[in-house]
């Protein structure tokens, strides 16, 4: 059988990792400065992970939430020390589209209204109301197509004022910590502010999107805490298992849970939540807050006055570098030329870099050698 062919490869195959590096199936070693879609956060085969992973297992791998799973609260308690949301609530699931779903349902269920605003440039997923609020017709089938998603302009306060003065029937507004698949694009603080003193006022939900922003990636522990704003849900996925799946959404103590209101079967598994306990408890002991602060500014200081460099957004080791032109064939070139792997974006010319919290001042160095020795050459 034949794989449904929805994914155009790079001709790499990894067959074996550790930290920020990787070799194929000859020993050839890589630099890996995408973590697979920014999911890799403590590096990979950590051995904690490695350990957690491997007892869990061999005590017990899955039983769905029909019984206790105390590894369950033992994250929620991680959280609570690391996340900055102390009294909120955590439901855990399996992908970031799946948290984005629960979180517009719970939005839609609290305020029992319909209307979900987004924003240009947005990716929440590619689910049912993931997807109908995501910009890139291509990915929106017809019955994903929905009236009650508003499209309105990225960091434009006025536009979302006027829309909050003129309907009322806005349930949620949704928004990226950080626009990723948009190409690193940073809300500015007064957007996020505003979004939530609108949402305060007119009893709506604030729901931050920090799938791929989240756990660490900006320097804080969700991107959103630079504004100083508090949603009321806070979507999470990615870098939270380091390539285990697991999602989850915080809920703000102003929800109320009761039985069925949400549900998954393979959400919150003893696997997942020791892979989560694991990543947790590494960016905490390693304190990789801070080394995500410094290395991102450590490479973008080597990037600063280049040729063919045309701007840098960033925050901790979320990082588009935006070139005079298309960056695909200088990723290709990293690639067989330097064996070093990086990410795009919907902006063509945006290079995304999305390292390992735990990667190195000297291999982001090697990597700012090779971009610059290329980008000489145009
Ligand atoms: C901000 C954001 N939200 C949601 C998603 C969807 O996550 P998943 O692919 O795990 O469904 C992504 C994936 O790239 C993302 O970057």
């Amino acid at each position: 059988m034949k794989l449904f062919d929805v994914y155009p490869l790079i001709d790499v195959t990894p067959a074996k990792a550790e930290g920020s590096y990787f070799w194929d199936e000859n020993g050839t070693e890589y630099l890996d400065l995408y973590g697979g879609h920014a999911v890799i956060s403590i590096g990979h085969s950590h051995p904690t992970y490695v350990k957690y992973i491997t007892e869990q297992l061999n005590n017990i791998g899955f039983y769905s939430n029909y019984v206790k799973i105390p590894i369950q609260n033992q994250v929620a308690e991680q959280l609570t020390k690391l996340s900055g949301y102390p009294d909120y609530t955590l439901f855990l699931c399996n992908s970031g589209a799946e948290a984005n779903e629960n979180a517009i349902k719970l939005a839609s269920f609290h305020t029992g209204k319909k209307k979900i605003i987004y924003f240009s440039g947005a990716f929440h997923g590619r689910t049912a109301a993931a997807v109908a609020c995501t910009d890139n017709p291509k990915i929106v089938a017809p019955v994903n197509q929905s009236e009650n998603f508003i499209k309105l302009p990225f960091n434009d306060l006025e536009a979302l004022e006027n829309e909050f003065k003129t309907n009322s029937d806005i349930a949620g507004v949704i928004v990226e910590g950080i626009q990723g698949v948009g190409g690193v694009q940073i809300p500015t603080t007064e957007f996020l502010q505003k979004i939530q003193q609108l949402c305060n006022e007119n009893n709506v939900v604030f729901i931050a999107d920090e799938i791929q922003s989240g756990f660490g990636r900006s320097g804080k522990f969700f991107s959103h805490q630079q504004a100083g704003v508090t949603p009321d849900i806070i979507s999470m996925a990615k870098g939270m298992g380091n390539g285990f799946p697991v999602a989850g959404i915080l809920i703000s103590p102003k929800f109320k849970a009761s039985y069925g209101l949400l549900g998954t079967t393979f959400g919150g598994n003893f696997l997942a939540c020791a892979a989560t306990k694991a990543v947790l408890e590494v960016i905490e002991e390693e304190n990789l807050l801070q080394n995500a602060q410094e290395v991102g500014d450590y490479l973008v200081s080597l990037l600063q006055n280049q040729k063919n460099i045309n701007e840098i957004r960033y925050q901790g080791l979320m990082i588009g570098i935006d070139l005079a032109f298309p960056c695909n064939e200088v990723r290709t070139r990293l690639v067989k030329e330097h064996k070093m792997l990086t990410g795009n974006a919907s902006t063509p010319n945006t290079l995304r870099v999305l390292p390992a919290l735990n990667v190195k001042k000297e291999d982001v160095k090697k990597f700012a050698d090779a971009l610059i020795q290329i980008l000489n050459e145009y």
